[in-house]
């Protein structure tokens, strides 16, 4: 695993930006994996930059998000997809067919199988970027007893819904499931980005790729990974071994 570490939230979101605009450049075709959450929306700014700069164009890109909540419509502001278009593909020249989320809006196993085919259709993922929950899920893959594999309907943890009803008018609102890529999808990107920032990921990044690798904190597994960047702020990265 490779650590790079900015010396705050800007900067680290301009540092793994720059990641993803070297792979748009060199390979302007590529399918990126996408995340939702707090941390990504300052890099998805480096890079509507980039396109409104002329640098980068997603003109050729695919992307594939790696969640959704279930029954939310995706009109409604707290839905993924509003996100993306919100933060991403409204802002810069993509071809919003060619932007995926999975569906959940009366998901089931179809609707997971579905999705993974759709991603293997396109030749994979190049390029996954990932948030990391405080508990160590990554997508909605939340800590558990084992890996999941492919694309998958999940009931949100306590933890998950608490952590994401600040978006929400009430706690009831939060949505108590979620359809995620799996584990093993996640792990079938050719590269994974992951972002991170502020002290109170700390805890958690040291666990996931210092500790063991464990089912119960599934960010963990990415120490299997081949090539994962690992871009933290000083704070996320406070508790982390230093050599
Ligand atoms: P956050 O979420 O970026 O809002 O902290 C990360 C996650 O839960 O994956």
């Amino acid at each position: 695993m490779k650590f790079i570490i900015e010396k705050d939230y800007d900067k680290m979101s301009r540092s793994a930006a720059d990641i993803f605009a070297e792979h748009i450049e060199q390979n302007p075709s590529c399918v990126l994996g996408l995340a939702t959450g707090s941390t990504p929306e300052g890099l998805y700014a480096c890079l509507v930059k980039d396109c409104s700069d002329g640098k980068i164009s997603f003109s050729d890109v695919t992307t594939f998000n790696l969640d959704e909540y279930c029954d939310l419509p995706v009109e409604n502001e707290q839905s993924y997809r509003y996100f993306m278009n919100f933060n991403l593909f409204d802002h810069v020249d993509i071809a919003k067919n060619r932007t995926n989320l999975p569906c959940g809006i009366n998901a089931d196993d179809e609707t997971c199988k579905n999705y993974e085919q759709a991603i293997e259709d396109e030749g994979g993922i190049d390029i996954q970027l990932l948030g990391i929950g405080h508990n160590g899920h990554i997508g909605f893959n939340e800590p558990s007893d084992s890996f999941s594999v492919i694309t998958n309907l999940v009931d949100l943890k306590d933890s998950t819904i608490e952590a994401n009803s600040r978006f929400f008018d009430d706690i009831s609102d939060v949505p108590k499931r979620a359809i995620t890529m799996g584990i093993g999808t996640i792990m079938k990107a050719r590269k994974v980005v992951v972002v991170a920032n502020g002290q109170g990921k700390a805890e958690i990044v040291k666990k996931a790729f210092f500790g063991p690798v464990v089912p119960e904190v599934p960010a963990s597994v990415l120490q299997l990974h081949p090539d994962v960047t690992v871009v933290l702020d000083d704070e996320a990265a406070s508790l982390i071994p230093k050599d």
